[in-house]
């Protein structure tokens, strides 16, 4: 390994966690680019269970650097309350995490803003995580937004907060008619974490591109999925980064042509959490099911996800956008028993056969997914370890999948361990 990329190909939750930490446990410096605590990586590491949301997992992995990029937004309180966490349990990050002086940071203002504009739509809400994401990225955007380097400059920080929370007290108030905040409290808190933080704070880009430079394995690691891309994704029922291959270079500060393999992962199903189209979602008792056997759960809100037909139509779109090299297809056990299976391999929109993802939310709101039609398998696939074990029909399946998507599948997991993995041979 050199520099590798592990993105999401779905709507997020295609279990990139095992991935990225089995990856993790050979790499030099593992790195967050993008999103914020948003994100959930479950990672089950010497028999116990870690849910690592803004942390790289790598800090699992003694000797590994972590890195939390410049395109992450970071709340204070929640990045200390994982490093305690950590400690508590055992895991040092003295030295070996690092945050970006350019991250942007996510205020008690933006949670609140988040759940009052999702009140504010009603029937047009995102399904937001309620983290604050998409006010601090939108604060990014609009050159008002407080960054990690802020803290460690206490006149500036005094005066770019003033600034801040005199333009959101402003919407609280007379937009949402909400109680305004403080601003003598944030700013003890902010300088708080300044110090804190400062031992931590690196120019994030300038130590990957030197570790890349000095031949160091160097792995990205994705969070959320493509179709929940700001740009490419089912706007505006999506998150407020760039989640694809091309968000792993701007949020990390390298350039595309560092980026030396990106490996798309998809379940062997889909999901969904949160509002927005999802063409292939099941519906009733099939939707139940599958999601009580794959314990479909969000790993941050315990929400439950909406399930569906694989759709290769969005992830033949996902390897294309990211220029995804090889694929990992996630949970294959969890279709045993679940009877004939569906993929989607075009849409119907109105009159028009569509082999390629809509960009208008009109049109993907209509589209009839074009199925083919699978037969199903019995057995319990979670034991075999060797792909000419696994029943015809599950191989049949995969191989299916692999002419659709475009990039070849390398490795088909069954099961949550990181040993339950079948290579693929080519
Ligand atoms: P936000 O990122 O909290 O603004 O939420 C925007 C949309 O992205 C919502 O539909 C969320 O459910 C979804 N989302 C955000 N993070 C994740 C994730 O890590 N996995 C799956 N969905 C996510």
């Amino acid at each position: 390994m050199s520099s590798h990329a592990v993105i999401g190909i779905q709507w997020g939750d295609e279990g990139k966690g095992k991935i990225i930490d089995r990856l993790a446990e050979t790499a030099d410096v593992v790195v967050r680019c993008q999103g914020g605590n948003n994100a959930g990586h479950t990672v089950v590491a010497k028999g116990e269970r870690f849910v690592l949301n803004l942390i790289p997992c790598g800090i699992l992995h003694p000797g590994v650097r972590n890195v939390i990029g410049n395109g992450v937004v970071v709340d204070p309180e929640h990045l200390f309350k994982e490093v305690e966490g950590l400690r508590a349990r055992g895991v040092e990050v003295e030295g070996r995490l690092f945050v970006s002086s350019r991250a942007h940071l996510i205020l008690p203002v933006h949670r609140e803003l988040d759940h009052l504009v999702e009140r504010f739509k009603a029937a047009g809400r995102i399904g937001t995580t309620g983290r604050g994401i998409g006010p601090a990225y939108a604060d990014k955007a609009a050159r008002v937004g407080l960054r990690v380097a802020d803290t460690l400059d206490e006149a500036r920080l005094a005066e770019r907060l003033r600034s801040l929370l005199a333009e959101k007290n402003n919407l609280l108030q007379r937009c949402f008619d909400a109680p305004t905040q403080a601003e003598a409290p944030l700013y003890e808190k902010l300088v708080e974490f300044g110090r804190k933080v400062r031992p931590l704070v690196v120019d994030a880009g300038a130590l990957v591109r030197r570790a890349i430079a000095d031949g160091q394995r160097v792995l990205f690691e994705g969070a959320q999925g493509t179709m929940l891309d700001l740009d490419a994704g089912t706007y505006p029922y999506v998150t407020s980064s760039c989640t694809t291959s091309a968000g792993i270079c701007s949020g990390a500060g390298i350039s595309p042509r560092a980026l030396h393999r990106v490996i798309g992962v998809a379940k062997a199903y889909s999901t969904r959490v949160g509002e927005g189209p999802f063409p292939t979602g099941l519906h009733g008792e099939r939707d139940e099911t599958l999601r009580t056997k794959g314990r479909e759960y969000g790993a941050t809100t315990g929400r439950p996800r909406r399930t569906g037909w694989f759709d290769a139509v969005a992830a033949r779109y996902a390897v294309e956008l990211n220029g995804v090299d090889e694929v990992v297809v996630t949970n294959l056990d969890v279709l045993s028993g679940y009877g004939p299976l569906k993929v989607a391999v075009a849409y119907q929109v109105g009159s028009e056969r569509r082999e390629t993802y809509p960009a208008d939310l009109a049109d993907i709101a209509q589209a009839e997914p074009i199925y083919r039609d699978f037969e199903g398998w019995t057995e319990d696939l979670t034991g075999l370890r060797r792909i000419e074990q696994l029943p015809a029909a599950a191989r049949r399946y995969i191989d299916f999948l692999e002419e659709r998507i475009g990039a070849p599948i390398a490795e088909v997991s069954v099961g949550p361990d990181r040993s339950q993995m079948i290579p693929r041979a080519r």
